[in-house]
């Protein structure tokens, strides 16, 4: 088996899969998100290594031999900053990518540049991104900055535990508004400008690449065989589209953990004006396109935990489903951590617009489904209006999980949903990085091609559909009128 690590925002899911695809074993572990003001989000990368340690532990100590595991590979949350003294020791929490201190430092930059930022990387600056978050230190943690010897992203911090090597790659350079598209090289642009030391930037490697071995005080730690090859991983978003075989343009992807994702594979590198995030893939020179609601599955578990906290997940699924589509009227914006697309707006927050006294319990959890889709299918919509609609697009993630939430995004969307049979999110693509860059595969279409295989597709329901439309039409008009002035 190759193990795939998902390093994600709420949890690490370590996934052992076979040559061909199969989930043989999985454990998961789960760390603290600390949110220590309104907008700021933040973890201790000394978590994100000890539960990896744990769950790879617990899976070697129960259904895996360590003599089976091939490779190793990751896909971890994009942009948080991770930053090291001289020593590699961490010198203040991760900054993460739902983090929206630095909107300052981002105007900045797009004023600073103007459309070079666009032509270079693909994107305007945006507060997630983690340039941005580096400049806000620079100007708050003066002292802490100074100490930068390193800056990496979360799953390069725990594959530098595993192998003593610091690198990154394509994707996750991509996701720090420092990389060069293009040339796919680091941006000298941009880091003469910024005046940034460019030896705190990692070495950079294709996603399928090998970044090193396990060390004998890793194996140490976690029972792995010394030597084991580690291979560099992916940005969650493209280990994401790797392991649903979402390549090409022809087809979307939906993206469900704690934050929302629509995302299409791109031929060739470009942007939509900074409208849409722009990204590399992780094998070389291959590309994708996406827009992000920062709160999607955040917008649920804070829903559950606040108002339903004694109920199953399942449970709340079920509660939502005696509610009927357009929840009576009742709407819900996502915007708990303000909202990246379309708005990029760190300040706005959420809301229930049309409660009525008859309104239920069921209703408000219906309206926090329908919500989070309706904020997605603003990105539907970008798409639409750049004159490359998506046709058709495979969920994973939170939103393929339920027969209810499948359905509700096939009408909301109004676009064929696909669901996956081996469907396992980001951490298949991790694996399937491993097992390329193992040599299992020529390429990660040839691997996608043998393993992704479509369990069912869900058409949009006719009268769903129009009720949805009206509704989504009043929700498009929340966000000018609840915004912070
Ligand atoms: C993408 C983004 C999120 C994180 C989640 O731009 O910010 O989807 O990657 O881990």
């Amino acid at each position: 088996v190759v193990l795939g690590i998902d390093l994600g925002t709420s949890a690490v899911k370590v996934s052992a899969v076979s040559p061909t695809g199969e989930v043989v074993a999985q454990a998961s572990e789960a760390y603290p998100l600390n949110n220590p003001q309104p907008g700021y989000y933040e973890q201790d990368p000394i978590d994100w290594t000890n539960a990896t340690i744990a769950a790879i532990h617990t899976l070697l100590s129960t259904e895996i031999a360590p003599g089976e595991v091939y490779g190793i590979s990751f896909s971890g949350q994009m942009h948080s900053l991770v930053v090291l003294n001289q020593r590699r020791e961490v010198i203040r929490p991760a900054i993460l990518w739902n983090d929206t201190r630095s909107s300052e430092e981002a105007q900045w930059l797009n004023h600073e540049f103007g459309d070079k930022l666009i032509e270079i990387t693909g994107n305007q600056a945006l507060p997630g991104f983690t340039l941005t978050k580096l400049l806000w230190l620079a100007r708050h943690e003066t002292a802490t900055y100074e100490q930068i010897a390193h800056i990496m992203l979360p799953k390069d911090y725990v594959r530098l535990q595993i192998t003593d090597q610091i690198a990154t790659d394509f994707s996750d350079a991509a996701g720090t508004l420092l990389f060069d598209l293009h040339t796919q090289q680091w941006s000298d642009v941009i880091i003469d400008r910024i005046k940034l030391k460019p030896e705190i930037l990692p070495p950079l490697l294709a996603a399928d690449a090998q970044a090193g071995t396990v060390t004998a005080s890793f194996s140490d730690r976690t029972g792995l065989i010394t030597g084991t090859p580690v291979f560099t991983g992916a940005a969650d978003n493209a280990a994401g589209a790797i392991g649903a075989g979402v390549l090409n343009p022809d087809q979307g992807l939906v993206s469900i953990g704690t934050s929302g994702v629509v995302l299409k594979g791109e031929e060739q590198a470009g942007d939509y004006a900074g409208e849409l995030q722009f990204e590399a893939l992780g094998p070389n020179k291959r590309y994708y396109s996406m827009g992000v609601t920062l709160a999607a599955g955040y917008s649920l578990s804070w829903f559950k935990q606040t108002f339903a906290a004694n109920m199953s997940f399942d449970e709340l699924v079920a509660l939502a489903e005696t509610s009927i589509p357009g929840a009576h009227g009742l709407l819900f914006t996502p915007y708990i951590v303000g909202e990246r697309t379309p708005h990029n707006d760190g300040h706005v927050r959420g809301s229930f617009i049309g409660i009525d006294s008859q309104h239920t319990l069921a209703d408000f959890a219906r309206a926090v489904f329908e919500g989070i889709t309706y904020s997605l299918n603003d990105i539907f919509k970008i798409y639409e209006q750049a004159g490359t609609p998506i046709h058709q697009a495979v969920a994973i993630g939170g939103g393929a999980k339920s027969a209810f939430w499948l359905q509700l995004q096939a009408d909301i969307f109004n676009v064929p949903v696909i669901q996956l049979a081996n469907e396992q999110g980001p951490g298949m693509g991790a694996a399937v990085l491993a097992a390329v860059g193992l040599g299992w595969f020529g390429s990660v279409d040839e691997a996608a091609q043998s393993i992704v295989s479509q369990k069912a597709t869900i058409p949009p329901e006719s009268d769903a559909v129009s009720i949805y439309q009206q509704q989504y039409q009043r929700y498009t008009q929340i966000y000018a009128n609840t915004k912070i002035l």
